[in-house]
């Protein structure tokens, strides 16, 4: 199922290029991206300069996309957009960036979107302090919103993402397979966020408690695709491209769809690639490369790419619910980047 173009290919149709969503959005992502290196906490130069460093590195900015797109899918006036709605995309963008600053501490990783990490550069407590600084102006994004039902969203979120990794910990170098725990851990690490920045654009509408709930889906059945995905291209994935090493999860001890489609057979390739992991061998070099093979050889791939495919499918159908706009179609089009995506 691999494609010239990616690790995967939801229809024959050619998969939408990024640029050409952001265009959509292009007067209010200049506007977060302002906000983004903004200090709103004090004038420390040297927080100012990391904020500046951690924001310039890049990032692929699709959760600020999703909840532009979807304000305005749902929007009275087509296309309007008023400040709260940037300041939502600017909240989300600085959680989603938050927690990755604190995940790389807990992953001891060195680097990120290409770049090396905080901790990495300086150390485990500055990234620490770091991410808890970016919740912070996360928390002055959410006081300026001033909507009670968004804040009650965006505190779910939080503790969502919390329980996610601590879920994932508890499960490490686990061969036992069990698909609801893994959906739930996908869920709360990355899905929930997508789904509060699908959704909190339409409650700022005033939108029917029908398209609140229809968008809702949309970011939840998208999130959960995009983790699948991501869990693929650690193992698929190009470092250059992806901005962070091959293999890393299972150097971690995280089980993730790939592995989890040839463990729960009973095969030789499953019973060494669980020994791999009972062992613990897969955090070593060789380890690592020879339970990589192991996946990749006996159709771990193809099979994510079907359970990824089958929440692509679902996020699209959601849509449905939703007037047609040139927006909704975007939405749609985001969905196939995101199975599509090779970084
Ligand atoms: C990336 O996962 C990590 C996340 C999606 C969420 C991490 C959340 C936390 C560390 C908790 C945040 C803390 C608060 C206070 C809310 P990954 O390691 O699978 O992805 P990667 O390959 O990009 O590192
Ligand atoms: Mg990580």
């Amino acid at each position: 199922m691999q494609s010239a173009s990616g690790p995967a290919s939801l229809t024959v149709m050619s998969p939408p290029t990024l640029s050409s969503l952001f265009d959509l959005v292009g007067d209010e992502m200049a506007l977060v991206e302002e906000w983004l290196k903004s200090n709103l906490i004090d004038d420390n130069l040297f927080v100012e300069d990391l904020l500046r460093q951690i924001f310039q590195a890049g990032g692929k900015r699709l959760r600020p996309l999703i909840v532009l797109l979807s304000s305005k899918a749902s929007a009275r006036e087509a296309g309007k957009l008023g400040r709260l709605h940037i300041i939502l995309a600017v909240l989300t963008e600085l959680i989603h960036t938050a927690s990755l600053v604190h995940d790389d501490v807990i992953d001891r990783a060195s680097v990120r979107r290409g770049q090396e990490t905080i901790n990495k550069r300086w150390n485990d407590r500055i990234a620490v302090l770091m991410g808890d600084l970016l919740f912070a102006q996360a928390s002055i994004c959410l006081a300026r919103i001033m909507n009670p039902s968004i804040v009650g969203i965006y505190g779910q979120v939080l503790g969502d993402l919390c329980s996610g990794e601590i879920k994932q910990m508890r499960q490490q170098f686990s061969t036992t397979v069990d698909w609801k725990i893994y959906i739930d851990k996908s869920i709360a690490k990355t899905a929930s966020l997508f789904s509060a920045g699908s959704h909190s654009g339409a409650i700022l509408n005033g939108c029917s408690n029908g398209t609140i709930q229809a968008l809702k889906d949309y970011g939840l059945n998208l999130g959960i695709c995009f983790q699948i995905i991501d869990d693929l291209l650690d193992i698929t994935g190009d470092a250059k491209e992806t901005g962070k090493a091959v293999g890393s999860d299972l150097r971690n001890g995280v089980v993730t769809a790939p592995a989890m489609f040839i463990l729960q057979r009973e095969d030789e390739p499953a019973q060494r690639l669980r020994a791999l992991i009972n062992s613990r061998q897969v955090a070593q070099n060789e380890g690592v490369e020879e339970a990589l093979e192991i996946i990749r050889r006996n159709g771990g791939i193809d099979e994510s790419l079907a359970l990824a495919r089958s929440y692509a499918e679902k996020s699209t159908g959601n849509l449905e619910a939703l007037s047609d706009s040139v927006y909704k179609e975007a939405l749609a089009s985001l969905t196939q980047y995101i199975m599509t995506r090779t970084a």
